[in-house]
């Protein structure tokens, strides 16, 4: 089934000049980007795209490290994309992730994990409606 998920390059991953090499491997698994920009959140914005997470002890430092820099996101499109990218990025926690995964490959603690992708249909409906109006995902 063809889905659209919602990427973030994080702040850590644009302050290390990673965005071409997580552009290309997503690229290369034939993913498409439909939607892409770069953004600041404020403390505020974060809390609100991470408003799954209040309460967690990790919310209030995620939510700062986030809103820390800026960040690339984007829509991406294709069969079965949610899980495809999931695959793509590995585990959270990147001690865990699989071997050639992004965040294997370039993650340096769970928070500073590189990428982000939302988790389901349900998420992804609502971190792309986050970030883009529909006059900002090629149809
Ligand atoms: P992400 O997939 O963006 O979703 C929530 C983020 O919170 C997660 O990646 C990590 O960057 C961060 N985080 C920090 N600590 C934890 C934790 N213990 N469990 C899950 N996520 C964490």
């Amino acid at each position: 089934m063809k889905q659209r998920t919602l990427a973030i390059v994080k702040p850590d991953g644009v302050s290390r000049n990673l965005v071409g090499t997580v552009l290309s491997r997503l690229e290369a698994e034939g993913l498409r980007i439909v939607a892409m920009k770069m953004i600041r959140m404020t403390k505020d914005q974060a809390k609100g795209f991470y408003k799954i997470h209040e309460g967690k002890p990790f919310f209030e430092s995620v939510t700062d490290f986030m809103s820390s820099g800026p960040c690339v996101v984007l829509v991406l499109e294709g069969e079965d994309a949610i899980q495809r990218y999931r695959t793509l990025m590995g585990a959270t926690d990147y001690t865990k992730a699989e071997e050639g995964t992004i965040r294997r490959a370039f993650a340096t603690d769970i928070e500073k994990n590189v990428v982000h992708g939302s988790d389901s249909k349900e998420t992804a409906r609502f971190e792309i409606g986050y970030f883009f109006n529909a006059l900002e995902v090629m149809g």
